[in-house]
């Protein structure tokens, strides 16, 4: 019979993780899975800006009518100025209003796959768990670039040029827009110019996963090697979410970016985008991007809100200060130190999946099997007993 041919998926090793650290009953437990943000009390609070924008269409909103495939154009527009601003790219940028960036990955996708079957995607080794599996289920070829030093923990820029060096005009290079995940490892400005350099060369298609805006260095600061590179290409795609700067996680809402050669090229591929989302659950919801659109269009709102990603963003970069002065002070050494040098939510350790195992399963403490901690889900409590615990799992195995 049709359905009895299945055996159970694997598991996500991101949303697995987060249910398993839920079902733990140990006091102590650290959750330092799932990206996302928490204050001090292990809270994700709603931001002020999106409770006063809340309110405010709860006060207009009188239709909850259709809007069409490409969802709210006016949030697609202000998320293109905010992405692009105001550079020569953004006269042929269209974009597609998606069930968060995970949406605009699968979107692009399918219409990288629609264009050109046999395309290779390059992904960073390592990248975001669900790169691999969203580009293998769109029916593309994988393929990794060398990007994280494991011995300086950092990003290996010499690895990553020489193996992109056979990328070429069939070829898509996904990069990570800022706040690497999972490594926390950035490119550096002079890194983006040097992949500038290569695509305007070799004619790969620059594909940037931007999701993490404002954790970094800042709203402004962090998406400067992305804009040096959206100038300067002929073309490029971006899949961004509003999941972690708006903390608008379970609302779902991201959009796709296409910037063509020309505009008529950009329409015509945002008409295949619409095409396939169609298909596939015909438009997105609605709440998360009307917020947003609200926030950026409201000059006292959006102040409210880039002051909160400011605050955000200063409070993950303490954290990682102080978790690397604990590890220096309980090791007597500076083999940590990297940690402060990584950029946005997260950092890889260089840990073992063994290593990660026993820290799971003897100290509660939940990490990725790659080596993952959620820096920006860390309570200052919580910091020596962290520390302690990486440096016995680090001596005993
Ligand atoms: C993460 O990497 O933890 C987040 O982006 C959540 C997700 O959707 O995987």
């Amino acid at each position: 019979m049709i359905l009895d041919n299945l055996t159970n998926a694997t598991a996500d090793p991101i949303l697995s993780m987060s249910v398993a650290c839920k079902a733990d009953n140990n006091p102590n437990k650290v959750d330092l899975g799932i990206g996302v943000y928490r204050d001090e009390q292990g809270h994700t609070p709603l931001m002020q800006a999106i409770k006063m924008a809340q309110e405010a269409l709860t006060q207009e909103q009188d239709t909850k009518v259709y809007l069409g495939l490409a969802g709210n154009e006016s949030f697609n527009d202000v998320m293109m100025d905010l992405l692009i601003g105001a550079g020569a790219s953004r006269g042929r940028a269209v974009a597609v209003q998606t069930p968060g960036a995970s949406g605009a990955l699968r979107l692009l996708a399918d219409v990288i796959k629609l264009s050109s079957p046999d395309a290779k995607v390059w992904l960073s080794d390592l990248s975001y768990a669900n790169h691999a599996p969203i580009m293998k289920a769109a029916g593309l070829q994988v393929r990794y670039y060398r990007y994280f030093d494991p011995k300086t923990k950092l990003v290996d820029s010499s690895g990553m040029q020489q193996d992109l060096q056979v990328a070429k005009q069939n070829d898509v290079v996904l990069l990570h827009g800022c706040c690497h995940n999972p490594t926390g490892a950035d490119l550096s400005f002079t890194d983006w110019q040097a992949v500038t350099d290569m695509a305007q060369r070799q004619g790969f298609l620059p594909f940037i996963d931007i999701a993490y805006q404002g954790f970094g260095q800042g709203l402004d600061e962090d998406i400067k090697g992305f804009r040096y590179l959206a100038e300067r290409v002929e073309s490029y795609i971006v899949a961004a979410s509003c999941s972690k700067n708006f903390g608008l996680y379970r609302e779902r809402t991201g959009l796709a970016i296409v910037v063509g050669k020309t505009q008529q090229q950009s329409n015509a591929i945002k008409s295949r985008l619409l095409e396939i989302a169609r298909t596939t659950y015909t438009m997105p919801p609605d709440h998360g991007a009307a917020l947003v659109d609200k926030i950026l269009r409201t000059p006292t709102l959006e102040q409210v809100w880039r002051d909160e990603v400011t605050y955000m963003c200063a409070r993950v970069n303490t954290i990682r200060q102080r978790l690397v002065t604990a590890l220096q002070q309980k090791s007597g050494t500076h083999n940590f130190d990297f940690i402060g040098q990584h950029r946005g939510m997260f950092s890889v350790l260089g840990i073992t999946p063994e290593q990660a195992q026993v820290l799971r399963q003897e100290h509660a403490i939940y990490l990725l099997d790659s080596g993952r901690i959620n820096v920006a889900g860390i309570q200052e409590r919580q910091i020596d007993y962290i520390a302690e615990k990486l440096l016995v799992v680090g001596k005993t195995s």
